[in-house]
């Protein structure tokens, strides 16, 4: 049986949720024998995938088409999907249209990257049934702006990073994922928010953790930040991390258990 927002959210009490991006069916069915609870279709594949340097070349097609094939290899995992660059920031109902199409190809919810500006459409989308996951802090589709893919939040940034995550939030997003932010930053925002929090290069405690698949196998690509951490590799403590099953469960205890991410995987600094 396939996990719902309410399973997560009962899970969220009593542990934290392991999640995962995923682009293909027989890797989906790998996630879901190890538990894995969420499993992310990322614009990420636009990089890991097909080989661009960012995510901005991908397309809803893109991404519909790897979320069907996740969905033939997972039964259990619960299924978010991301919505491309370009294909919700010109209207609400640009992104419904979008987001209906994510849905039609089975993700139960949808994920797009922005703060306060992105509310309107949040709000438009959650009252229409689509269940909506926010992502704030580095948001890999404003890397232009960013002038590269570096940590938000530092300093007088982190007002900015801490009223996109209470807009969205307010906005009904039932999940936020927080990208490369300060760990006191992060934490600040995971004790205020409601919705679930989950990290990446953010704080142990959030309700869970995602890193990208290939990053977690150590076949990720380009300058490797310092949040991920390669499972697959026989130092790490686990000895099953040996095979990729192994490797994968291996993220998913040290998730549940609150062991990843340490210390050396997430950012110091200030709360903003
Ligand atoms: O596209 C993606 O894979 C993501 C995760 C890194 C959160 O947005």
């Amino acid at each position: 049986m396939r996990l719902t927002l309410h399973d997560l959210r009962r899970y969220a009490g009593e542990r934290k949720l392991a999640t995962l991006t995923c682009y293909d069916a027989s890797f989906a069915a790998v996630l879901d024998a190890a538990e894995v609870d969420l499993i992310l279709i990322g614009d990420s594949l636009g990089m890991v995938v097909q080989g661009h340097d960012s995510t901005l070349p991908v397309t809803v097609a893109d991404v519909a088409y790897h979320t069907r094939a996740v969905v033939r290899g997972a039964q259990r995992a619960f299924i978010v999907a991301d919505m491309p660059f370009g294909s919700y920031q010109q209207s609400p109902a640009q992104a419904l249209g979008s987001a209906v199409e994510l849905m039609q190809a089975g993700a139960q919810m949808v994920k797009l990257e922005g703060g306060v500006e992105m509310a309107p459409t949040i709000e438009f989308l959650v009252q229409r049934g689509v269940p909506v996951c926010g992502h704030v802090g580095l948001t890999p589709q404003h890397v232009n702006s960013f002038g590269g893919y570096r940590v938000q939040g530092r300093g007088l940034g982190g007002d900015r990073v801490r009223e996109a995550a209470l807009a969205v939030e307010q906005a009904g997003a039932a999940l936020i994922v927080i990208e490369a932010v300060p760990q006191p930053l992060a934490d600040a925002i995971a004790a205020q928010c409601r919705a679930l929090t989950i990290g990446i290069g953010a704080s142990v405690r959030c309700n869970g953790q995602v890193l990208v698949l290939h990053d977690a196998l150590g076949a990720g690509v380009g300058r490797r930040p310092r949040f991920v951490r390669n499972f697959l590799d026989g130092r790490a403590a686990d000895p099953a991390g040996n095979t990729v099953e192994g490797a994968i469960r291996s993220y998913v205890a040290q998730v549940r258990a609150g062991l990843f991410p340490g210390p050396e995987h997430v950012y110091p600094g200030d709360a903003g």
